[in-house]
């Protein structure tokens, strides 16, 4: 190798160790003990080698993260060194080093797997900057590792994802309404996973080989709502040009989930009533019973007391719906959801798209910061868009939408504050 110059030497302060095994390849003296020292100060564990043969050595014997490879040793071609590094450490991160005017074998050597690399003569500040890089990227590939590792295991319960203590409760009721045939109201505001808690009661359950059919009593028009819950026969109305079931009889043997059962008005809330007391509903238009047997679920994220209060919602069927009862807490009550929700999506979105994505600390921050009005689908709509508009693999808090990106360093209050262990430290290494 040729002379490689490096410039007067900065002070350098002693870091924290990283643990990462640093591999510096390079035939000169001189740069070697350069590298080992700014490395050394950066908490790396370094080892050397002043040929490829001294570092296939190392390589077969020691553990070894990160490799700063010179490509221009004497007797080896600085490519097949590369490739012959990667056979033997496929995970290890290999910086190259390259002689000035020749960036041309760096591209190369990027193009073979190299990560980054850095031109002679360089400074030790702009080698610093380069391992520090390096660090940050392998601390990132681990935390995601485990955070993969970790929601396989330790997700939540079926597909529902939280291990906060008022999920945990949660998933004790779902398992027992799973095997009960009672009606269960779901409460919760909106975007908190009702829907995917009823889906579960049912899937959970000894009849989840039998249908699960919502149905949105919000968006549904009140005669469309009563002809799609009890059916139709010919002739009932304009356009009956033929007899239908309804999904109440459709759903025989398994559950009809009445979501935004609050929306539903009050003369077919004397209806539903009657079907579920009696177990038989009779058609529109009809004059014939016809016995149903049908597990009802219904959510609402409206204040259904209130509504009985009020005179919009009848007594006997809340009473009715309310045999077993779940409320489903805010996302901002369960900050501490926020990185495993995350870390999830992530690994989804990743998957669908084929390009693996990852948070950054500040990125991070601003989720846990943000009071999530829109709940888990909030969250689940921001990671999309986040995704969709950031082109590189990481995802930094300039990348989230203003209104999360915006928000105040934990905004703490009685409601939102954040629990006593730190919710971002469970997103990285420490075992829940
Ligand atoms: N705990 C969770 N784990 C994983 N995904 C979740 C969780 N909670 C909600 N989601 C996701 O968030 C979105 C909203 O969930 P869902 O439709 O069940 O909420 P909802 O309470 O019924 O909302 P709405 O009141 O608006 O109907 C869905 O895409 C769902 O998959
Ligand atoms: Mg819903």
């Amino acid at each position: 190798m040729t002379t490689a110059a490096l410039s007067a030497p900065t002070p350098v302060q002693m870091e924290p160790a990283n643990f990462l095994n640093l591999l510096i390849v390079d035939d000169e003296r001189a740069i070697r003990e350069v590298c080992r020292e700014v490395a050394q100060s950066l908490g790396f564990n370094t080892a050397v080698a002043d040929s490829a043969e001294h570092a296939y050595r190392l390589l077969d014997t020691q553990n070894i993260d990160v490799v700063l490879l010179d490509l221009k040793l004497p007797g080896a071609s600085g490519l097949e060194a590369l490739h012959q590094i990667g056979e033997r450490k496929p995970d290890a991160v290999i910086v190259v080093v390259t002689g000035y005017g020749t960036v041309q074998s760096a591209v190369q050597a990027m193009k073979n797997g190299a990560y980054d690399y850095v031109t002679k003569p360089f400074s030790m500040e702009e080698l610093r900057l380069l391992l520090e890089r390096v660090s940050d990227h392998l601390k990132l590939k681990t935390e995601n590792r485990t955070l993969r590792e970790k929601i396989k295991s330790k997700l939540g319960f079926g597909s529902i994802v939280g291990r906060a203590p008022e999920m945990e409760k949660l998933y004790r009721i779902i398992g027992k309404a799973a095997h009960s045939s009672h009606p269960v109201l779901i409460l919760g505001e909106s975007g908190t996973g009702k829907e995917m808690v009823a889906r579960s009661i049912h899937f959970s359950g000894p009849f989840r080989d039998k249908p699960f059919i919502p149905v949105d009593c919000g968006s549904l028009v009140p005669t469309l709502i009563e002809s799609e819950l009890f059916g139709y026969v010919k002739g009932a109305f304009t356009g009956a040009v033929q007899s239908r079931d309804g999904l109440l009889a459709i759903a025989e043997g398994g559950t009809v989930f009445l979501d935004e059962v609050g929306e539903l008005p009050v003369d077919l809330q004397a209806k539903l009533l009657r079907a579920i007391q009696e177990r038989e509903i009779r058609p529109v238009g009809s004059t014939k019973r016809i016995a149903i047997n049908v597990r009802i679920l219904a959510a609402t994220n409206r204040d259904l007391e209130q509504a009985v209060a009020q005179g919009t919602f009848r007594r006997d069927l809340y009473f009715r719906l309310n045999v077993l009862s779940l409320k489903i807490p805010p996302l901002r009550e369960r900050r501490q959801d926020i990185p495993l929700l995350t870390g999830y999506f992530l690994e989804r979105l990743s998957r669908d798209s084929g390009h693996e994505r990852s948070l950054s600390d500040d990125a991070m921050k601003a989720l846990l910061a943000h009071d999530w009005p829109g709940n888990v689908r909030e969250l689940e709509n921001c990671l999309e868009r986040a995704c969709a508009f950031t082109s590189g693999p990481v995802i930094h808090q300039a990348d989230l939408p203003s209104a999360i990106h915006g928000a105040p360093f934990i905004r703490r209050t009685e409601a939102t504050a954040r629990p006593k262990s730190c919710p971002w430290r469970n997103w990285r290494n420490t075992p829940s």
